[in-house]
């Protein structure tokens, strides 16, 4: 079996841990929608990624119905792409404990989310934040997907992904694992915070002012991006001069990814613009690109049993994907199954 032998096929997937930012529209929810129809899409919450650190139950189940009112918000369809939450999916876990048998030790020690989110109290992390790149894998390679669209951040475990395929088909001596390849395109892998341009936009930041979360009201995303901080000078003549100048290419970059186009295109469209222009022009972008998605998210959670629903269908669907790639792999392992 050759590479080429696997069928194209898509997996992405979201921590439901503290509510949806920008960064995850832009990076991730807006990119896998586009990849609908083109072909086989596999969209997951990842509900037993976000247990690796404590998680109140209750905030859980709310968290894992948010994250896919945001994917249906944004324009997912339940029938062009499966659509469901990690944990109705068991093979996920099992897979991903024969992957903890195949990743090395020093493999996960080298893994920079690791060292960022235990910080200086590494021993007193959880075993699953350790392990956690390794049900990453197992998520991926449970549906042999060969394309796995992810923000920047993603990319060291979706190559540790390839690094356990690799070593798993190399070991038992098979061409079973697809090597996947991350995607990682567009204007907006990389959403940084609105207070510090060089620091990533995420859910879990002190203040709430350095990011957009994907359910604030019109007004706090136009009064978010006109406090954002930017250095003194006006836009640049050509994208060239943004190199150095981290929150002024991430507020192009997010105007840029809001409209489909490119910088170099917002450049273009505003040289040597001053702020007063800029920050008022991508505040009105951003509430007419975002307002609609968040009112959307927002009727989708008021019918928690809808959402419940489409998640159960999808498992299902997962599931008939998954079960008999799990059966092969305990095969090839050799162990014994009914
Ligand atoms: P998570 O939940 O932290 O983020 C979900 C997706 O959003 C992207 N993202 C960003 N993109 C650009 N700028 C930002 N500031 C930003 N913040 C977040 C992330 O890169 C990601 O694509 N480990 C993953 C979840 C996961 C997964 C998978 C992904 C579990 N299994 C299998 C792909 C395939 C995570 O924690 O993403």
């Amino acid at each position: 079996m050759t590479q080429t032998s696997f069928t194209p096929r898509v997996f992405s997937g979201i921590k439901p841990s503290g509510g949806l930012q920008l960064g995850n529209y832009l990076g991730a929810i807006k990119r896998f929608v586009g990849m609908q129809g083109s072909m086989e899409t596999i969209y997951c919450v990842v509900d037993m990624h976000a247990i690796t650190v404590w998680q109140d139950p209750k905030d859980l189940a709310n968290g894992t119905r948010e994250v896919a009112a945001g994917y249906l918000a944004a324009g997912l369809d339940p029938a062009k792409s499966i659509l469901f939450n990690q944990s109705r999916v068991s093979a996920h876990a099992e897979l991903a404990w024969i992957f903890n048998c195949v990743a090395r030790v020093g493999w996960m020690n080298r893994m920079t989310q690791f060292k960022d989110k235990a910080g200086s109290n590494a021993e007193k992390a959880s075993l699953g934040l350790y392990a956690y790149p390794s049900l990453m894998a197992a998520d991926i390679l449970l549906y042999h997907a060969t394309q796995v669209p992810v923000g920047e951040d993603q990319k060291q475990h979706v190559e540790l992904t390839r690094d356990i395929a690799a070593k798993f088909n190399h070991d038992y001596g098979v061409n079973f694992f697809p090597m996947t390849e991350p995607v990682i395109d567009g204007p907006a892998t990389r959403v940084m915070n609105l207070r510090d341009g060089t620091k990533k936009m995420s859910k879990s930041g002190e203040s709430d002012m350095e990011r957009i979360n994907m359910l604030d009201d019109a007004d706090t995303i136009a009064k978010k991006f006109k406090k954002a901080k930017t250095d003194p000078e006006p836009l640049p003549e050509t994208v060239e001069g943004l190199a150095t100048r981290p929150e002024a290419r991430n507020l192009v970059e997010i105007y840029a990814a809001l409209d489909d186009t490119t910088p170099e295109a917002v450049i273009a469209q505003y040289p040597g613009a001053g702020w007063g222009t800029f920050k008022p022009a991508l505040a009105d972008l951003a509430v007419a690109k975002l307002a609609p998605i968040s009112t959307d998210m927002a009727r989708f959670m008021a019918d928690p049993a809808e959402i419940d629903r489409i998640l159960s269908q999808g498992a299902e669907k997962a599931r008939a994907i998954a079960t008999p790639i799990l059966q092969k792999t305990y095969d090839i392992v050799g162990l014994l199954r009914d």
